[in-house]
């Protein structure tokens, strides 16, 4: 069933609670904060009922094993990034309604009361099993503090859960010369009772619950995913562990023991919300409520499997409605990482680039990786600053304000008689807000974000189609027709703006003078009447120049040499990639069979229902033909038009799902996966032959 077509009162968005072990990153924005934010600034303007959940998570091994190397305790570690975590946010204009954290006593209570709650109606099983002990240090070992030799690879240093060279999951028996992290010994193997969420008795609720009822509506990875899980068959697990810090598990005979940190976690929600307001219940228990999760994709088991299994269990709570889940944003074409320091920190941030942070929410929300994991580069932020931002919109607006204050002293000149250019402007903004609020509704924030800037482009070109400033001598009526336009234009992005670039958008609203709109008003057309005095012009973007981008890479290098010489164990740095053996040889007549030409790509698109598949429309200077490709996971096909190419032409046609391919676009394959074009130089026409 689609979002729209079901009747909510309110709706309650979560945003996953990142671990205060750490700054937050580019990638925790691009992949859940930005998404929520534009989602929830959408819904408040339409006047919705809507709270926006945030906070830090603050349990879990990591931090115990933070604070052990630092020689402090974990909540001296929570306190220092829970304290960087929440300011960054607020700078940055995440708009929750409550950052909450989950070491507070509220959430205390409330985990505790839900354990118990299910506890005595008897829905976990208890189990005793044999674990790693530290005699010495007279502890059970979690996964991570056991060290050994990977079963698979040899690696020495693998993780009692994973090993980080060669990246299998493991389980700590697995390890050859098991050691414990806090006292070097042999662990010795010790029984111990816990308690576990028999899930493979919600797999029947499971099955009817997402699989049917959440085909439609659910995202096609986080769909794919619980199904994946799902027709596995789920096993019983673990929700309490032996552990110092956490939650206490509220039973007799459980003392050392603390809730499994994603057990606490996501009801981490729910006491964020009783913080926020005494009203909380009905946003959690009223089935008119619409719950909504935003989390990365390494959260989708425990919001649509376990947590809901949780709530099911539990019996008073309403189940998420959607979940839509990013996958991964990648920084300069390797995996985001805080142990490795390859990250774009927020706070940093910043400080680098006060006053821009439309800026990087325009370039996350541009390149979010939606429906496959996305690279951000600073140079692609350079350029969408600089050739979206600046020369599309903020030039838009800037020469609109300009050229009002010049010509008629900063006040909305009337419209006149309209020419079919004006009409068809107005037309064109009448359909763009609605547009937008199909996408977001539908969380596709890419395709909003582009609504958003045709709004700008229709704005940039009609004022450059119309001139205003050469005829003001001669006809100044006509000018003050086009500026009242472009000013209306100018008011509607205010409107549009405002769930993608906030700052951006109060900054248009203070120089025209008007008020904060809601997204009804957004197709009014008459936002500014004929004499009203605007206020001076400010710049809305400033140029990034190449000095500021060069010393963010330099950055970067400067981290990957030090992750180099301290030998961290960066699966890309340890398992160089190979590049493929040589292959058979072949006679120069095979090779003069290969008909390849220069050529340029005229149209893209991708092949509906396949998510690997390009049809391209190609200029191979002979002719123009379809070529169906499979590179949709590398390039976006809005980006490939005009892209030169080489082609191989005289391969016979093939079809691929209905349709002919004549020929084949050549591709470089680096050995790390990463795809380039053979770009044919400057100077080489279409139709040119290549030998
Ligand atoms: O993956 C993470 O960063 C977790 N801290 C997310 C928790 S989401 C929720 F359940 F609290
Ligand atoms: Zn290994």
């Amino acid at each position: 069933m689609k979002a729209e077509d079901k009747q909510f009162k309110r709706t309650t968005v979560t945003s996953a609670l990142p671990y205060a072990n750490g700054p937050l990153h580019i990638g925790h924005l691009a992949g859940v904060y930005v998404p929520a934010d534009i989602y929830v600034r959408f819904l408040r303007m339409k006047g919705e009922d809507v709270i926006f959940i945030g906070g830090s998570d603050e349990h879990g091994v990591p931090i115990t094993i933070k604070a052990r190397q630092q020689g402090v305790t974990p909540q001296q570690i929570v306190d220092k990034y829970h304290g960087i975590i929440k300011k960054s946010f607020e700078e940055f204009g995440i708009s929750f309604d409550i950052y909450s954290r989950t070491s507070h006593k509220i959430h205390h209570e409330t985990a505790s009361e839900f354990f118990r709650k299910m506890y005595d109606a008897g829905q976990f099983i208890e189990k005793v099993t044999a674990q790693y002990y530290d005699e010495a240090n007279d502890q059970f070992l979690a996964d991570r503090y056991i060290t050994g030799t990977c079963p698979v690879c040899g690696y020495e240093k693998a993780y009692g859960d994973q090993c980080e060279k060669c990246g299998s999951s493991l389980n700590a028996t697995d390890l050859i010369n098991p050691k414990s992290v806090l006292s070097g010994n042999v662990p010795v193997m010790k029984e111990t009772k816990h308690w576990y969420l028999p899930l493979d008795q919600y797999e029947a609720w499971l099955q009817e619950w997402i699989l049917k009822g959440h085909k439609e509506d659910w995202k096609t990875n986080v769909y794919g995913q619980c199904k994946s899980w799902i027709d596995q068959g789920l096993q019983p697990r673990a929700v309490t562990r032996d552990l110092d810090w956490g939650v206490q598990v509220p039973v007799e005979g459980a003392d050392g023991k603390v809730l499994y940190v994603w057990f606490d976690a996501p009801i981490g929600y729910i006491s964020a919300t009783k913080e926020l307001t005494p009203d909380w219940e009905k946003y959690w228990k009223d089935p008119e409520t619409r719950l909504v999760h935003f989390i990365g994709k390494d959260n989708i088991v425990f919001h649509c499997i376990i947590f809901p299994a949780m709530l099911k269990g539990e019996g008073t709570y309403i189940l998420p409605d959607n979940v839509p889940a990013f996958e991964f944003m990648n920084l300069e074409n390797d995996k985001i990482s805080t142990s490795r320091n390859w990250a774009v920190w927020l706070h940093e941030y910043l400080e680098e680039f006060p006053g821009k942070q439309d800026v990087l929410r325009f370039v996350l929300t541009s390149n979010a990786p939606e429906t496959k994991d996305n690279d951000f580069t600073w140079k692609d932020f350079q350029t969408k600053n600089n050739s979206e931002l600046v020369a599309i919109f903020g030039n838009f607006v800037n020469r609109t304000l300009v050229l009002t204050e010049k010509n008629f002293e900063g006040k909305v000149p009337p419209q006149g008689v309209l020419t079919d250019l004006d009409k068809a402007a107005l037309e064109e903004m009448k359909q763009i807000p609605g547009r937008i609020a199909e996408s977001l509704e539908n969380f596709r924030f890419r395709e909003a974000l582009a609504g958003m800037m045709n709004l700008a482009r229709l704005g940039n070109k009609y004022l450059t189609e119309n001139e205003p400033w050469k005829v003001f001598a001669i006809d100044p009526g006509r000018v003050g027709t086009v500026l009242n336009i472009s000013l209306q234009i100018c008011a509607q992005l205010s409107v549009v703006a405002q769930p993608f670039l906030p700052f951006t958008a109060e900054k248009i609203r203070k120089m025209l003078d008007l008020p904060e709109y809601k997204w009804a008003d957004a197709t009014l057309l008459t936002w500014l009447s004929s004499g009203h005095q605007l206020n001076k012009a400010e710049l809305l973007f400033e140029k990034i120049d190449d000095k500021a981008i060069e010393a963010q890479i330099q950055k970067l290098l400067n981290t990957r040499k030090d992750n180099a010489d301290a030998g961290n164990p960066s699966v890309a740095a340890i398992d160089a990639p190979k590049l493929i053996p040589p292959m058979q040889e072949i006679t120069y007549e095979d090779f003069s069979r290969l008909d390849i030409r220069a050529g340029t790509i005229l149209e893209a698109e991708v092949v509906p229902k396949t998510d690997k598949l390009l049809k391209l429309k190609v200029d191979t200077g002979l002719d123009q033909r379809t070529i169906v490709s499979g590179i949709a996971q590398y390039f976006d096909p809005e980006k490939l038009i005009g892209q030169r190419v080489t082609i191989l032409i005289n391969l016979a046609p093939r079809t691929l799902r209905g349709i002919e391919s004549q020929g084949m676009i050549l591709t470089a394959e680096n050995p790390d996966g990463t795809l380039y074009f053979i770009i044919p130089d400057q100077g080489v026409d279409d139709g040119a032959s290549i030998k």
